[in-house]
This record gives structure tokens, C-alpha cells and sequence, in this order.
């Protein structure tokens, strides 16, 4: 009874939340794309006459060499930069603080992102931290930061989080690790691209983990009780973009189509989810991330098929949508039959590119804080189809112990 109250309220913040998606103006970024897309983009940023440029980036890409021709670009076009190469997966306040201390000494004018979530993240939040003095705990949560941030640009070199379109980005506390998203449309860049030739090199466990991620957004946009004509448009192009490249693309990381098209999944699925918003999968994922250091491509491919498995009675007829534009669908079916060959198809890919049905690192002992933790993420930011109270969120968590 008090819980079945309680869900009342979500559902009505959430519809509030709805309304705020549709009224308040959600930039898209100028997207630059195709072969040597980022180098235009560094073409455009001296355009824009920037002086000195932030490159935010980490030092498995500097190692890599995937900035040469980005840095001799800009270099030729007369832009100074510096490079802050200090990110980590999944970035915390320090790291944020490290590089915002770079951009002051340099003086620096502008902001450019070479990397997956990690780097475009923390870069966002330096962006952020630039023009808003206030503690980053303080810009956390939503429509906080109230200063628009210093110029910023990125170039994603994975195909996953979306964070070059999103007005999100997750930052953590560096004692406990725990994921204190920024939400807020002036924390999307002012210009992207999307250059494929930049993740041929990406491993294949690390491309079919933050293929899983976007997959995980088109989803969980798709069957949020905010979708709308146009989320869905997106999320159904980024669920059958990503059903027909991400193989392909785990098995031969030089096809630069198969690449492409992951890029620009990646892309849809951002757009899709920045309105729509996430659900439970992203609240258990971040709480394993936070506990266990899991991934987030992989906690999102790991808890997918559970939560859907748990929702399925709610949105037989999204699934199956989602079903069909993953080619599952004969024309014979019914939505329930669809919605489960969906969730059957999901478990397949994850045996196919060797990720574990369940999570290692996961204790029992956890699982009651981290319900809790996840609950409460999901309670107050997720339009969720389908509701789930402690008892049987533990439950549900508990199923993914080995
Ligand atoms: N802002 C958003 O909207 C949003 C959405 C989802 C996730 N996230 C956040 O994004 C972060 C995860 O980002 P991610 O999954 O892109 O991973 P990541 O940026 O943490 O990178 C993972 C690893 O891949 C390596 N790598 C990246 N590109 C490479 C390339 N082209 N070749 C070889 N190696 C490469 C990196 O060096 C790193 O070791 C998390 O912190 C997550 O919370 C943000
Ligand atoms: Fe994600």
C-alpha cells in the first residue's frame, strides 16, 4: 500500500519531468562525420578563433598515437593546445580539478574531448567548473549548472555512451566512487564528430562492452514512460544500427562501415535517451561500477536481459517493436513471443562476444546498499515501465551472483 503511494509520486515527478524534456531547448551539437571528420572539426575550431585549446584526453590514446594528426591539424590551422591526458575510466572530482588547474595556468580559451565517456565527461565538467565556481557536488543533479561552460568539442573514439550529444555527464566522488551525474543542456558540446578511422583500434571486449552501453540507452529510452514520437524514431534507428554492425564490428575492428555505423548508433541512442532518459539497468550498473569498478558498458550488458526479463509483462508490444527491427521477426508472432525472442536475442550476443551472464566481483553481502542505491537513482530521475520495491530489487540483483 505505501509503496503502491509512493509510485504514484514518482510517476507524477516523472511526468513533470516529461513536460520539462519537451519545453526546455535541448542543443544538438554541430556533428561533423565520415572519413577525417575530426580533423574538419579542428578545421572549424580555428575557424571559431580559438586561441589555446584544452585537449581533455587519456594516455592509452596518447600511447595509441590517435592524437598526431588531430594535434598537427590544429597546429597548421594556428591553434595552441595543451593536453591534459589524466582521465581515467570513469573520472572522479580530482581528476576534473587536475585538469581545470591546466586550463587556468595555460590560458586556455577552449575545450576539446578526444575519447570515449570517460574523457568527454570529465571534459564537459572542466568545461563546466570553468565558469561556475561552485563545488562540482554542487553542480550534481539536475539543471545546476546555471553559467554556460567554456567552449567545448569532442571527438568520441568509442561507440557507446553518446556523451557527445547527451547533457549528461558522470563524474565521481573520489573516496567512494559513487556516480554523481551532471544533467543539464548546456553541458552539450558545441561541436562534434564522428571519425570511425579513430576505433579500429579499440579491443574487441572494449567495443562489444560500449556497443552493450548504447544498445542499453535505445532500450531503455524505447520503453521509458517519457518516450515520444521522436525518441523513439532514434531509438528504434540506434537498436537496428547496433543488431546489424556490432558483430561485425567485434569481429573485424578494421571495418570502418561496421565502425561507422556503431558511431552513429551510438549517436541515436544519445539522442534518444538525452530526453527519454535511462532505467534500471544504468541504476544497478552504476552502483556496480562504484562497488566493484565494473565496466559500464559491461554492468549494462550484464543486467540488461534481468531487468527486461522483469518488465517484459508491462511492454510486450515495445519489445517486440524493438524485436522487429532487429530482423527476429517472422510476421507470425505475437508481441509476447517477440518481447522474449528480444530478451533471447540479447542473451545470445552476450554468449557471442563472451561476456558472463552474471557478475563475479558481485557480493551478497552488497546487494541490500546497493538496491537502495539503485532504487533511489532510479526513483528520482527514470521513468521505469514497470516499478520494483527493495525486496524485489535484492532479489533481482541476487540472481546475478555466480
Ligand atoms: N555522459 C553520458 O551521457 C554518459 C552515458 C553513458 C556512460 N557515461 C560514462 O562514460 C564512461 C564510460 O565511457 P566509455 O565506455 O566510452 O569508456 P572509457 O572512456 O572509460 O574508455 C574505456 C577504455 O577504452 C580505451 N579506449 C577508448 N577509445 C579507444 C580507442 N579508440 N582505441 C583503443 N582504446 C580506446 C580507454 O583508454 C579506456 O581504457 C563512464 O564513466 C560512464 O558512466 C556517460
Ligand atoms: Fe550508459
Amino acid at each position: 500500500m505505501l509503496f503502491s503511494l509512493k509510485v504514484k509520486g514518482y510517476k507524477a515527478y516523472m511526468g513533470a519531468l516529461k513536460v520539462a524534456a519537451k519545453v526546455i531547448p535541448m542543443p544538438k551539437p554541430t556533428l561533423f562525420t565520415g572519413e577525417d571528420s575530426s580533423l574538419e572539426l579542428c578545421e572549424s575550431i580555428a575557424q571559431m578563433g580559438t586561441k589555446k585549446l584544452l585537449i581533455v584526453t587519456d594516455q592509452m590514446l596518447v600511447k595509441l598515437g590517435l592524437l598526431k594528426k588531430i594535434e598537427n591539424t590544429l597546429s597548421n590551422n594556428g591553434v595552441e593546445f595543451v593536453i591534459y591526458d589524466g582521465v581515467l575510466p570513469d573520472p572522479t572530482y580530482d581528476q576534473v580539478e587536475s585538469g581545470l588547474k591546466i586550463y587556468k595556468n595555460s590560458g586556455c580559451d577552449a575545450i576539446l574531448a578526444v575519447g570515449g565517456g570517460s574523457p568527454i565527461d570529465c571534459a564537459k565538467v572542466i568545461a563546466a567548473r570553468v565558469t561556475n565556481r561552485r563545488a562540482i557536488a554542487k553542480l550534481a543533479g539536475m539543471f545546476k549548472v546555471w553559467t554556460a561552460p567554456a567552449p567545448l568539442f569532442a571527438i568520441p573514439t568509442t561507440a557507446g555512451t553518446g556523451s557527445e550529444v547527451t547533457i549528461a555527464a558522470v563524474v565521481s566522488e573520489p573516496e567512494t566512487h559513487h556516480k554523481t551525474p551532471l544533467v543539464d543542456p548546456k553541458l552539450v558540446p558545441m561541436s562534434a564528430a564522428l571519425d570511425a578511422a579513430l576505433m579500429v583500434g579499440l579491443p574487441a571486449s572494449v567495443t562489444s562492452a560500449t556497443g552493450m552501453d548504447a544498445l542499453t540507452h535505445a532500450v531503455e529510452a524505447y520503453i521509458s514512460q517519457n518516450a515520444s514520437s521522436e525518441t523513439d524514431s532514434y531509438a528504434l534507428a540506434a537498436t537496428r544500427l547496433i543488431m546489424e554492425n556490432l558483430p561485425t564490428a567485434v569481429k573485424d575492428g578494421s571495418n570502418i562501415k561496421a565502425r561507422h555505423n556503431m558511431a552513429l548508433a551510438s549517436y541515436y541512442a544519445g539522442l534518444a535517451f538525452t530526453k527519454a532518459s535511462l532505467g534500471y539497468v544504468h541504476a544497478i550498473s552504476h552502483n556496480f561500477g562504484a562497488y566493484y569498478k565494473t565496466p559500464h558498458g559491461l554492468g549494462n550488458a550484464i543486467v540488461l536481459p534481468y531487468v527486461l526479463d522483469y518488465s517484459k509483462e508491462n511492454i510486450n508490444d515495445r519489445l517486440a517493436d524493438l524485436a522487429k527491427v532487429s530482423g527476429l521477426s517472422t510476421g507470425k508472432e505475437s508481441d509476447q513471443q517477440l518481447a522474449q525472442m528480444f530478451i533471447d536475442h540479447i542473451r545470445a550476443l552476450l554468449k557471442e562476444f563472451d561476456i558472463p551472464e552474471k557478475l563475479e566481483a558481485l557480493k551478497e553481502a552488497d546487494i541490500p546498499a546497493i538496491a537502495e542505491s539503485a532504487l533511489k537513482e532510479a526513483h528520482f530521475n527514470y521513468p521505469v515501465p514497470k516499478y520494483m520495491d527493495q525486496d524485489t530489487c535484492e532479489h533481482l540483483i541476487k540472481k546475478m551472483m555466480v
